[in-house]
């Protein structure tokens, strides 16, 4: 989708690959072989985006999440898997769940988890990101978990930086543990995502939950079906390489119409130029999930959404707290899904040094 990558983030080609990789063959404490990630041997050592990932390493990483599912389900969560291990989370952006989540899935983990938040960081007193991250790595980081504003950011970091950096969220361009994390929660309803319809709806042009999970349903065969107002579509969708099974519905009855799985964007407000949109009384009116339409769905159809919502306007709070809604799930299994991710990366620093 190299275009649709040019078009939202101007940025330097992904970093040079490095050799510190190979399988891990140690089985830490407290996690069972079946969690063991022996078949991630792809050249990338961050997790940046899902584009550089391939089927065979996402299928590993959802399997590795069942593992992790049954450390959390224990009466103690809690493994020494990473112990030792320092992991760094730097937030340059508000959030609440995904940085909660990485900072619980480390300390499950048994790794020490520093939160770093820009507001209360050198950057206020102007420290570049680049002198942020050198002072950071410094201090022996085995993973830095990173959110910008600005799309691209987490490349410029892994560019610089010997530890593994896990992309968090960067401006409009990439969220790839959404992405992992949706996936996972749809193949534990479904089975799998292979074949099956699912509808993206809402603001796309400025979601980077969407362009992972772009990447990440379509790798995994799903068949994909973006709706939403014209002036919020990337107009590079049509014809992005790469994206093969993207189709654009006309209207939204056509775009829920037999879905399996109905998955609602919300409207960023804060990353919008004006004049995207007439009203939200509008956008609810036209784009806003509700129950009549939900019901054009096949029946049993999932409802989700990354959060945060706003209810009443991309989705109605019926639909939101409905039968149908695993919202709450995709929290739950955000957990399970980013320490598979952590302990891939954390795991394979190791077995180089
Ligand atoms: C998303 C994000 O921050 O990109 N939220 C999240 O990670 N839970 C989506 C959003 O902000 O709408």
């Amino acid at each position: 989708m190299a275009r649709t990558r040019n078009a939202v983030a101007t940025r330097e080609a992904p970093p040079a690959r490095r050799s510190r990789k190979g399988p891990v063959t140690k089985t830490p404490e407290g996690i069972s072989p079946s969690t063991q990630p022996e078949l991630w041997t792809g050249p990338d050592r961050h997790l940046l985006d899902l584009d550089h990932v391939s089927t065979q390493e996402i299928t590993e990483i959802l399997r590795s999440t069942d593992g992790m599912k049954e450390v959390l389900s224990r009466r103690v969560r809690k493994t020494p898997a990473l112990r030792g291990k320092t992991i760094v989370t730097l937030f340059f952006e508000a959030s609440t769940r995904t940085r909660v989540s990485f900072e619980q899935a480390g300390k499950v983990l048994g790794a020490d988890v520093i939160n770093v938040t820009a507001s209360a960081s050198s950057v206020t007193k102007g420290e570049s990101l680049l002198n942020t991250v050198r002072t950071l790595e410094s201090m022996h980081v085995d993973v830095l978990v990173i959110r910008h504003p600005h799309s691209g950011a987490p490349y410029f970091v892994a560019s610089h930086i010997d530890a593994p950096v896990v992309n968090a969220g960067d401006g409009t361009h990439a969220h790839p543990t959404q992405a992992l994390l949706d996936l996972y929660t749809i193949e534990s309803h479904l089975g799998g995502v292979a074949g099956k319809k699912i509808a993206i709806i809402g603001d796309l042009l400025y979601s980077r939950v969407a362009r992972s999970n772009l990447w990440g349903l379509t790798k995994m065969g799903a068949n994909v079906v973006v709706y939403g107002p014209p002036t919020l579509m990337p107009p590079e969708l049509d014809n992005a390489e790469g994206l093969d099974g993207v189709v654009r519905a006309a209207s939204m009855e056509e775009a829920v119409d037999e879905a399996d799985v109905v998955m609602m964007l919300r409207i960023q407000r804060e990353r919008q130029a004006a004049g995207h949109l007439p009203s939200m009384r509008e956008y609810s009116r036209v784009y806003g999930l509700n129950a009549r339409r939900l019901k054009l769905a096949k029946p049993g159809a999932l409802v989700m959404h990354p959060g945060p919502m706003n209810e009443g306007i991309e989705i109605s709070p019926d639909v939101a707290h409905g039968a149908q809604a695993v919202i709450e799930e995709q929290v739950a299994n955000g957990v399970a899904v980013r320490m598979a991710v952590l302990y891939m990366l954390a795991a394979r620093g190791a077995s180089g040094r």
